[in-house]
Parts: structure tokens; C-alpha cells; sequence
């Protein structure tokens, strides 16, 4: 079910930037970074990759807003523009009429403008098809409502998600799969945790009233910004005030509980918002781990703006062999390379990259990760399994087996704000919108016996 309120865009005039880059270009190049994703790029690296001489800032946002809109929209833009389009047209052009209806429903841009420049688009790509893409476009605003109502006979146009996530939600999650896929095509709040080394969300939230930017304090330390803005440039960014990170996973840090003078592992650690987050809590003597190099340069950089100071290596962590000097961690926290299927709604990509086949695979990568890291746990101390997924096979059924495989390990109950489903340490993306909202998270601490 799509929830128009919460994408609307606003109007994008027929040229762009003070270089007057044509909407049709930017149009042209979301639509390829569109393709990018079908064919298994995430939408940031297919971005990257085009062609944008003589786009500036806001019509690189532009370009953003419009690939990511049009990913989150993706099931009933698809679905609309298949009720018009009775011969499959060449990838690009189709891309092309994916873009311009769903800048049709979910932006202020006029019709008009959005049909001329995207035919203009799809005329650059093939002249014979500049007529084709007209009629499509003109049909489809004929009855906008009549076109939604029957793309959305098909489940993947209704939910805008793949048809294998909304079967396998609704059979895992019979209460709450509505709720999860709701929360999934939202688009989350800019939401910032303040160092609390350095600051306060009352002194923040002052320094932004200042400068006239609308922010709440959800926390001492959370704070939520009513518009998104670009995060360099609010004040106190650089100096490394504060870091921006969804409420959910500010639940990460808190629940492993690391107290000062504990040695502690992040093992999945990059690009460092957790571990960031457990330094500016305790003064903890801190190993964060990623196996990818160029990550772990990420980590590094948010410590050295935040002010804090830890061992970032990069490394296999499930292979201490390499890495390991023998001595226990009293925590070790281990954010799980997972679907990221509680994420979509900051990541719409991942909806469309994901096959359901990976789920399987990365559970078998998480378990792998478990049971290396398990016996590095302290006696007495405790591992906070986390991730940003929705999926059972990632979260309680691979807690469940590693309880089963492990007589020294046992569950601890926590509870987690806001959420009817939370319980069982899954946080619903989303969440309540109003006092909670965030992306899905799954939380499960877990303990070794003592010696
Ligand atoms: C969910 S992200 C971690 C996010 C991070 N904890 C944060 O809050 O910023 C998962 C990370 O696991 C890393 N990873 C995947 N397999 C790994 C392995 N075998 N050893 C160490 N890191 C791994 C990935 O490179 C990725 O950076």
C-alpha cells in the first residue's frame, strides 16, 4: 500500500541547478541508475557510476530523490506503466516511463512538464518511440486512480515489494506483515544522537533553532529533525557533535551495556555509528572490526571526528586465528551482515536487489560469525546479536539454533520501547511514527555461564 504523503517531492522545474540541467537528463540518468539496481548495483554505486558533468548540488539531489522514489515505488509504478504497454519496449524507455509516472503521482512537478521532458528523454534514447511514450503517459493521466486501483490487483503494486517478501512476511509474520511493509515504503526521519562527550540534544536543538532548522528532542541525547537537510552542513557536524543514526539503532549501544574499564568487541563495526556510539558511552577499551578494508577507513574517519579512539583493524572476524590475542571481551557486540530488509525504507534499493535465495546464505554467514565468536565471550559476559532485518531465518531462528548448539548460553530479556511486536526483539520498521520511529531492528543479548 503505497503512502504518497510521506514521498511527496516537490516540484522539479523543467531545468534544474544553475547550470539549467533539463529535467529530461535528470530524468534519463535516474532511469539508468533505476537499471543499475535491476541488474544488481545498489543505488548509491549506480549512481556514482553516470555520466553527471554539469549537475551541481541540488540537481544531484534531484537526481537521488527521483531514483529513490521512484525504488519505492517501484511495484505499483511498474504495474501502471505494464496496463499501457502492450509490446515490452527497450529497457531504458520503459525505465524512462517508470520515472515519469511515478513523478506523476508522488511529485509537484506539473504534468505537463513531466511529460514533455520525459518524452524528450525517451526521444533522445529512440526517436520511433517519442510517440509511443506520449500515448503511454497521456493514457496513464486519462485515470491516474482507475490505473492504480487495477496495477494494484497484483500484490507487488499493492505493497510495493517483491512478491516472494510479502508471501514470506505474510507466513512469518501473520499479525504484523501489514504493519512491516507499511513501515517499509515510509521514509524515515533524519535522526541524530549527540556525542555525549561534547554535547546535549537541549544544546543542539538550540544551536539548530538558531539557524531557523525545526528539530524535536526525542532524548537527552536523540534528536529528530522535521525536514531532512544535508547533515555537513548543520552546525556542530564537523566538530563532531553528533553523528546521525536512526533511533533503532541507538538501541544497540545502551542494550550490550559496556561499562567503563570493559574490553569489548564490535565485529561487523563499519562504518562505526554503533561503535561510536558504545565509545562516547564508556571509556572502554574497544577492538572494532570490519572485513572490509575501504569500511574500515569510514570507522576510522567518524572517530577521529568524533573525538574518540579505539583499534580499527580490518579482519575476518570469523577467523580469530588471525586476529585474536587470546584475551576474553567482557561484551562483544555483533551486527550481523544481514538482508536489510528492515531498512528498505532508507534503502529502497535493497527490495529490488535482494532474491530470497540470499536469505538462506546469509543466515549461514551470521551462524558462522556466531559460533567463532562465541567462544571469545568472557565468562559472565554477553554478545549482542543484532540486525536490520525482518526475516525469521536471520533473527529468532538463528538465536533459537545457536541456543541449541551452545549449553553455556542463555537469553536475556530485554525490552525494547514502543513496539507491540518487540517483545521477541523485533522492532517493526517504522514503529509507532509518532513517539518511535524507526527502521526494523532485531536485538537478542545473549550471556555465558560463568566459569
Ligand atoms: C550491518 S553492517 C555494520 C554496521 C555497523 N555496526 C554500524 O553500526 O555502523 C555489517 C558489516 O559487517 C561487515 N562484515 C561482513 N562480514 C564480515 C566478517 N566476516 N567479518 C567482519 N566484518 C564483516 C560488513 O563489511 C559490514 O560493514
Amino acid at each position: 500500500m503505497s503512502d504518497a504523503s510521506a514521498s511527496a517531492v516537490p516540484a522539479t522545474p523543467a531545468t534544474s541547478g544553475k547550470a539549467g540541467v533539463a529535467l529530461s537528463r535528470v530524468q534519463r540518468r535516474a532511469a539508468e541508475a533505476v537499471l543499475g539496481v535491476l541488474v544488481g548495483a545498489n543505488a548509491d554505486s549506480a549512481l556514482a557510476r553516470l555520466d553527471c558533468s554539469g549537475f551541481d548540488g541540488a540537481t544531484r539531489a534531484a537526481l537521488t530523490d527521483l531514483t529513490y522514489g521512484t525504488l519505492r515505488f517501484l511495484g505499483e509504478t511498474r504495474g501502471m506503466v505494464r496496463l499501457f504497454v502492450h509490446q515490452k519496449p527497450e529497457p531504458l524507455i520503459e525505465a524512462l516511463l517508470w520515472i515519469a509516472v511515478y513523478q506523476l503521482r508522488h511529485s509537484k512537478t506539473a504534468s505537463h512538464v513531466v511529460v514533455s521532458q520525459a518524452v524528450a528523454a525517451v526521444a533522445e534514447v529512440n526517436r520511433a518511440a517519442k510517440g509511443f511514450a506520449n500515448a503511454v503517459l497521456r493514457n496513464y493521466l486519462r485515470g491516474p486512480e482507475e490505473a492504480l486501483t487495477r496495477a494494484c490487483e497484483r500484490d507487488e503494486a499493492l505493497w510495493n515489494h517483491p512478491s516472494w517478501w510479502i508471501s514470506r512476511l505474510q507466513q512469518e509474520q501473520p499479525e504484523w506483515w501489514e504493519a512491516i511493509l507499511r513501515g517499509g515504503n515510509g521514509s524515515g526521519p533524519l535522526t541524530l544522537r549527540v556525542n555525549r562527550r561534547r554535547s546535549t540534544a537541549e544544546t543542539l536543538c538550540a544551536a539548530l533553532a538558531a539557524k531557523k532548522i525545526d528539530a524535536e528532542a526525542l532524548s537527552a541525547h536523540t534528536v529528530v529533525l522535521r525536514r531532512p537537510r544535508p547533515v555537513e552542513r548543520l552546525p556542530g557536524f564537523r566538530a563532531g557533535d553528533f553523528s546521525v543514526q536512526d533511533a533503532g539503532a541507538q538501541l544497540a549501544a545502551p542494550l550490550l551495556g559496556a561499562k567503563s574499564g570493559m574490553r569489548v568487541l564490535d565485529a561487523c563495526a563499519a562504518p562505526g555509528g554503533k561503535a561510536a556510539h558504545l565509545l562516547e558511552l564508556a571509556d572502554i577499551d574497544l577492538l572494532a572490526l570490519d572485513v572490509d578494508a575501504t569500511r574500515c577507513q569510514r570507522i576510522a574517519e567518524n572517530f577521529a571526528r568524533l573525538g574518540l579512539r579505539a583499534d580499527v583493524r580490518t579482519a575476518d572476524a570469523a577467523l580469530p586465528a588471525a586476529w585474536w590475542d587470546g584475551r576474553p571481551f567482557d561484551r562483544i557486540l555483533l551486527d550481523a551482515p544481514c538482508t536489510g530488509s528492515g531498512v528498505v525504507r532508507r534503502h529502497p534499493d535493497g527490495k529490488w536487489l535482494k532474491r530470497e535465495s540470499d536469505i538462506a546464505q546469509l543466515a549461514a554467514q551470521q551462524r558462522r560469525l556466531l559460533d567463532a565468536l562465541w567462544p571469545l565471550v568472557a565468562p559472565g559476559g554477553r554478545l549482542l546479536y543484532a540486525t536490520c532485518s525482518v526475516f525469521r531465518a536471520e533473527n529468532s531462528q538463528q538465536v533459537e539454533a545457536a541456543l541449541a548448539r551452545h549449553a553455556d548460553m542463555r537469553r536475556i530479556r530485554i525490552n525494547l520501547p514502543g513496539d507491540p511486536a518487540s517483545s521477541g526483539g523485533q522492532l517493526l520498521p517504522g514503529g509507532n511514527r509518532k513517539t518511535h520511529n524507526h527502521d526494523g531492528y532485531f536485538y537478542a543479548l545473549l550471556e555465558k555461564a560463568p566459569s
